[in-house]
């Protein structure tokens, strides 16, 4: 007989409320109300019995008052509730952050699900990377914005999930803005609020706003939503502020008349928001940012993107985007999507930092997916126009154990490589050779990638992707994590992100000539220590 209208209720007493979860297991209707907050509808692959990981709700603002759990029925004998249980810790917290899976210097989550990045912002000498979140599964689903923290881009702490869905919807993308002088009303004087921007995925799609003084507690705007529903499932708002014409800007992605479009608002306040123009060609996840043509600052141009990161180049006065250039593609690999660049990063720094998704399978891991490595983005001139540029952040280098750095050396097939012996779970590889007609051949702990220097192309999987050279030369720099590989060449234009879960018994990188001969200027192989231990 199953379990009909199971309810269990329970004391808060601790920190953290765990929840048994089976990946794979079928998804239970459930509601959880704790104390005063709001109930919290979510679907969840609840544990009959033994299960794979624990969720870990924080519930330490709520001791002493009641949680009730709360689904429709329940197989005969299933433990799923009768397992619930409360500590101060976080059960596998020890063992986290070691699994096997685990990227060691890409962003996971501890535990669940990740796809987009959100509300990337730089406030009180913090990145924070917020990002779609499942806290309750492996899967997607329950969408809450996560939270993380970073002084260098490269450590991140994860804090509890900053937005939890409420009646307006689940929480879906969306931005962040630090309100220097206060716009919003929502600061106090000389202290900027944290501004989040999101989408209430409820019925209909609505945007929300919520704040925060301190970057840790965020409270949502009683006067949500911030823009009432235009169409569909209008989503994802990208706000920035607009110097030149003093405003706040959004755009926003809205599917109206069958057809894709970004949407453009306006806004003293940030809390009422005016149309002002519409573009059409781009789905989901947009960004606008300005990048100086080839390092000039006097040469300030826009580019546009969405999710799958192809982009237009143009002017932006603060309504309208006017393009020079036809829509370009993006980024040559897979599995790279809704990039955004951060806000608020302090003009003595002047760096525009993107990081997307980074769609790295994780089966067996009580966590899935990664962030891609933060990038510095730029914006060149070449024979074909504007083009962007994609360069891993020089943080990294804090990582890096440098194991090899030959400063010239030819190499032919059958050459003994002054490396030979290279072994690394995670690391940089970076080649600098005269162009030549040759054929280069990589394995990187079985992955192969070839350089094909004839057709002047990179070869992995079943990607072809052209490579220019640049002054006669080229340069290759990879980087290899556990869970996938990025490789940017062309001077930058080329970003070839490439998720691969590494098989854990190859670690040896071979670095061969296959035809012909090469001439490398430089030859740099560094191992990538783990960016989640001290
Ligand atoms: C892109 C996306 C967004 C949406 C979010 C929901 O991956 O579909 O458009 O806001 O994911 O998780």
């Amino acid at each position: 007989m199953p379990i009909r209208d199971p309810v269990l209720e329970l004391e808060a007493r601790a920190r953290f409320l765990h929840l048994p979860i089976k990946n794979g297991a079928p998804k239970r209707d459930v509601t959880l109300e704790i104390g005063d907050s709001p109930p919290q509808n979510l679907t969840i692959e609840l544990s009959d019995s033994e299960p794979d990981w624990w969720t870990s709700v924080d519930i330490s603002s709520q001791v002493g008052k009641t949680i009730r759990l709360t689904t429709s029925r329940l197989p005969a004998g299933s433990t799923a509730f009768s397992q619930v249980f409360q500590s101060n810790d976080v059960p596998g917290v020890v063992e986290a952050y070691g699994e096997a899976k685990r990227g060691l210097f890409h962003f996971s989550p501890r535990r669940g699900w990740l796809n987009d990045p959100n509300g990337l912002v730089y406030f009180q000498e913090e990145y924070h990377l917020f990002f779609q979140h499942n806290p309750y599964g492996w899967g997607w689903g329950n969408m809450h914005w996560g939270h993380a923290v970073s002084r260098d881009l490269v450590r991140w702490t994860e804090l509890p999930p900053a937005l939890l869905p409420d009646l307006q919807g689940t929480m879906y993308s969306g931005s962040a803005v630090v309100d220097v002088r206060n716009d919003s009303g929502l600061g106090v004087a000389g202290k900027p609020p944290l501004l989040l921007f999101y989408t209430a995925a409820g019925n209909p799609f609505t945007q929300g706003m919520a704040s925060s003084m301190d970057g840790r507690i965020f409270t949502k705007w009683p006067g949500n939503p911030v823009v009432p529903h235009i169409a569909g499932e209008n989503r994802d708002p990208k706000v920035f502020y607009h110097a030149q014409s003093h405003r706040w800007v959004m755009v926003l992605y809205v599917e109206e008349g069958g057809e894709h479009t970004l949407q453009f608002f306006n806004s003293q306040d940030l809390r009422s928001w005016t149309l002002t123009s519409k573009i059409s060609g781009f789905y989901e996840c947009p960004d606008l940012v300005a990048l100086p043509l080839d390092g000039e600052s006097d040469q300030m141009k826009w580019v546009l993107s969405a999710a799958n990161s192809d982009y237009m180049v143009g002017s932006f006065e603060g309504e309208r985007f006017t393009p020079d250039t036809p829509i370009i593609k993006g980024q040559s690999g897979r599995g790279f999507y809704a990039a955004q660049t951060f806000n608020g990063i302090p003009e003595s720094d002047n760096r525009v930092i993107q990081i997307g998704w980074f769609q790295t399978e994780t089966r067996g891991e009580p966590f899935n997916q990664a962030m891609s490595f933060p990038m510095e983005l730029g914006l060149i001139t070449t024979p074909s126009g504007p083009r962007l540029t994609w360069t891993p952040v020089r943080e990294l280098g804090q990582l890096e154990d440098v194991a090899h750095d030959v400063r010239a050396t030819t190499l032919r097939p059958g050459s003994v490589e002054p490396w030979a012996g290279f072994s690394a779970e995670a690391g940089r590889l970076t080649l600098e050779f005269l162009d030549t007609d040759s054929i280069l051949s990589l394995n990187l702990r079985g992955l192969a990638i070839i350089y094909d220097g004839a057709n002047r192309e990179i070869r992995i999987g079943n990607l072809n992707v052209a490579v220019p050279p640049s002054n006669g030369r080229q340069r290759l720099d990879i980087l290899v994590d556990r869970i996938g590989v990025e490789v940017f060449a062309g001077g930058g234009q080329v970003f070839i992100p490439y998720p691969q879960v590494f098989d854990h018994s190859r670690k040896d990188w071979k670095i061969g000539v296959e035809k012909g001969e090469f001439q490398f200027t430089s030859v740099r192989l560094a191992r990538i220590k783990s960016a989640w231990t001290p």
